[in-house]
Parts: structure tokens; C-alpha cells; sequence
């Protein structure tokens, strides 16, 4: 059932994919502009990217917020494990609780999990996961690092709704690896903000993972 989280929800969803939540807080990546509100700024929307070919057509039977994982397979994604988090907000920086992130991205084979793919495919990684904010705007994901693929840099794909935005379709990059080569502008120009910091996991379970933050950035509908 997709309720909202509460806190105490979130911090156990954490916990069941894997995060130190003590850990994130000190992540690099984008903070969350906590005082927009207060101070009646307005935030920049996060800008838009195009979907590309490989939103699913059909939805795996596992579409939980773990992408390392695929129910009923007792192994683990290749690749390196990635804990994402952050926060969807509107532009005057109100959380927008009950939004759902959609993410999708390619295995560690570079092959996404789409009929339109080929290439060997990684069973033990999801391709596609969904995440609904808790009160404070706040998701998280446990998925790998991306990776290259068809002149592409590594990048995540995303799918942001709530019923007071317009729905938000984007993508993440890695910041020092986000330069695009030969695909003519297709791909959004504004890397400088789409970019996410990847902080080293060096102690817990999750030693040699990688982690980081990010916070959305949606217009009114
Ligand atoms: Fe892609």
C-alpha cells in the first residue's frame, strides 16, 4: 500500500535498503533550500531532460525502492551500490509529501530492462523503482552507480509527480563525468544543476558503497 511515510516509516525504509541515515546527512550533493519558504524566495525549477527511449512499456512485478535487488532472486545487483537521497520541494520550497519519484537506469552491463534493449541483462538489478516522499518531502533509493553507455555519460533517469506540480521528467548525472558527446542538444545543456556528488560509504555495512543527495525542484500545476 503506498501511504504517505511517516518519519518513523522512512527511517525504517531507510534502514530496510540499506542507508546510515546519520551517515547521508553529512553526504555531499545539493542541500535542501530549508529557508525559501521563509524568506519568500523562489526556488529555480529543476530543469527538464529528455525521457529517452527506455521508460518502461510494462512495469516489472518488483518495483520497490531497492534496485539491487529483485524480489524471488536471492541475488544482488553487479555494479556499485548507490544510496540516493533527497528531497522534492516546490518552487517557494514547500515539501511536497506524497510525491512519486520514478527512477530507471541501466544495469552494470549497460543494458537497460526494456523490450526496445538488447544486450545481456543483469536479472539481479530492478531497472525501475518508484518512491513516494515522506512529510518532509524526503525519498531514497538504493540503486548502483551508473555507467556509460552508447557515447551516453552515466546518468539516472527521472520521473517526479504530485497532484499540486507539473510532473517533472529529468535526469541525474555524475559531476565530473556528465560531459555529452555528439548527441546535437538533444539532452539538457544545464548539467551544472542535474549534477550529482558522490561521497564515499567508508564504515557500516555499506563500506564501498557510494552516496548521495539531491533535491527536486517542481513547479506548481
Ligand atoms: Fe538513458
Amino acid at each position: 500500500m503506498k501511504a504517505r511515510f511517516t518519519t518513523y516509516a522512512r527511517r525504517r525504509a531507510l534502514k530496510s535498503i540499506g542507508f546510515a541515515v546519520a551517515v547521508l546527512a553529512t553526504a555531499g550533493g545539493r542541500s535542501p533550500p530549508a529557508s525559501a519558504q521563509a524568506q519568500g524566495m523562489r526556488l529555480a525549477p529543476t530543469p527538464r531532460d529528455a525521457e529517452g527511449p527506455f521508460y518502461p512499456r510494462t512495469f516489472p512485478a518488483d518495483v520497490d525502492a531497492d534496485l539491487t535487488r529483485v524480489a524471488g532472486r536471492p541475488g544482488v545487483a553487479r555494479g556499485t551500490p548507490l544510496l540516493l537521497s533527497g528531497t522534492v520541494v516546490s518552487t517557494a520550497g514547500t515539501p511536497l509529501a506524497g510525491a512519486t519519484l520514478e527512477l530507471w537506469q541501466c544495469d552494470a552491463n549497460g543494458t537497460y530492462h526494456h523490450v526496445g534493449a538488447t544486450g545481456p541483462q543483469d536479472e539481479d538489478f530492478q531497472g525501475y523503482g518508484r518512491a513516494v516522499a515522506d512529510a518532509s518531502g524526503a525519498w531514497a533509493f538504493r540503486t548502483i552507480r551508473p555507467v556509460p553507455y552508447g557515447g551516453r555519460p552515466p546518468h539516472l533517469h527521472f520521473r517526479i509527480s504530485h497532484p499540486r506540480a507539473r510532473a517533472l521528467t529529468t535526469q541525474l548525472y555524475v559531476k565530473g563525468e556528465s560531459a555529452e558527446a555528439g548527441m546535437g542538444g538533444y539532452f539538457s545543456r544545464e548539467r551544472d544543476r542535474l549534477e550529482i556528488v558522490l561521497v564515499p560509504m567508508r564504515d557500516g555495512r555499506d563500506a564501498g558503497a557510494l552516496a548521495a543527495s539531491y533535491t527536486f525542484v517542481l513547479e506548481s500545476a
